[in-house]
C-alpha cells in the first residue's frame, strides 16, 4: 500500500496551527483539512439535534453519518453553513467534550484517513502525526508560549468570552481546553516521536511558514531517495 502524501500539523490551541497549515496548503497547491472543526461541528450538530455531548452513541452516529463540506475555512455539516457558529467560546467547550469520546474519534479518524485517498493534504489537529497518520511522511508539531497562545487567542474576537474579557481569562480557559486535550485517555495530544517541533513563539508567520516548507521539502527528498 503507498503512504498517503499527508503533512500532518499538530499542537495546542493557539500555537499557530491553522494559519500555518493554510498557508502550507497553498504553497503546495493541496487541500488543506481542519480536523478541529469536524470535532466542533459534530458537537453544533449534536446540540442542535437536541442530544446531550455524552451520549457517546448519538454523537458517535452524528460523527459517523454527518454529511461534511469543508472547503477552505467554510464548514457545513448536513447542509448547515457552521463555520461562524463553530468558533464561539461555548463550541470550544462542547467540541473538547466530544473529543473525548472514544467512539466519536473513532468515527472521525476513518472518516479523515478516507480525506487522504484523494491526494496530497495538509492536515491539522491534535493526533494527525500520533494516530490518523502515523506513517504520513512530514510531521509538525506546532508550540508557543502559554503566554503568548493566549495573547492570539484574546485578540481573536471569537473566542473572547464576552466584550471586554481580558487576557487573564482567556488564558484559564485554552488552559483547561489543554489540560482535557492532554489528559483525555482517548489518543490525548502528544507529539509524535518523529514530529518535528517549531516553538513559533515570537515567530511571525512568513518564518514558520518557512521552517515547514523546508522540513517538506527534505522528507520528499528522503522519501524519494529511500
Ligand atoms: O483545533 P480546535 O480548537 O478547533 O479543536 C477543537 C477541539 O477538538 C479541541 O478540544 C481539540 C479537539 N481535537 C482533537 O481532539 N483532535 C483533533 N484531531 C482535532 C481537534
Amino acid at each position: 500500500m503507498s503512504v498517503p502524501d499527508v503533512i500532518a500539523i499538530d499542537g495546542p490551541s493557539g500555537a499557530g496551527k491553522g494559519t500555518v497549515a493554510r498557508a502550507v496548503a497553498q504553497a503546495l497547491d493541496c487541500r488543506h483539512i481542519d480536523t478541529g472543526a469536524m470535532y466542533r461541528a459534530v458537537a453544533w450538530r449534536t446540540l442542535q439535534q437536541g442530544r446531550a455531548l455524552d451520549d457517546e452513541p448519538a454523537v458517535a452516529a452524528v460523527a459517523s453519518g454527518a454529511d461534511f463540506d469543508l472547503d477552505g475555512t467554510r464548514v457545513a455539516i448536513d447542509g448547515h453553513d457552521v463555520s461562524r457558529a463553530i468558533r464561539t467560546p461555548e463550541m470550544d467547550v462542547a467540541a473538547a467534550a466530544v473529543a473525548r469520546l472514544p467512539r466519536v474519534r473513532a468515527a472521525l479518524v476513518a472518516r479523515q484517513r478516507s480525506l487522504a485517498v484523494a491526494g496530497s493534504v495538509v492536515m491539522e489537529g491534535r493526533d494527525i502525526g500520533t494516530t490518523v497518520f502515523p506513517e504520513a511522511p512530514v510531521k509538525i508539531y506546532l508550540d508557543a508560549s502559554p503566554e503568548e497562545r493566549a495573547a492570539r487567542r484574546a485578540q481573536d474576537p471569537a473566542h473572547r468570552l464576552s466584550p471586554g474579557t481580558g487576557v487573564a481569562e482567556v488564558a484559564r480557559a485554552l488552559d483547561a481546553r489543554d489540560r482535557l486535550d492532554r489528559t483525555r485517555r482517548a489518543s490525548p495530544l502528544e507529539q509524535a516521536p518523529d514530529a518535528v517541533r517549531i516553538d513559533t513563539t515570537g515567530l511571525p508567520v512568513d518564518a514558520v511558514v518557512r521552517r515547514v516548507m523546508k522540513v517538506v521539502g527534505e522528507r520528499r527528498q528522503g522519501a524519494r531517495g529511500s
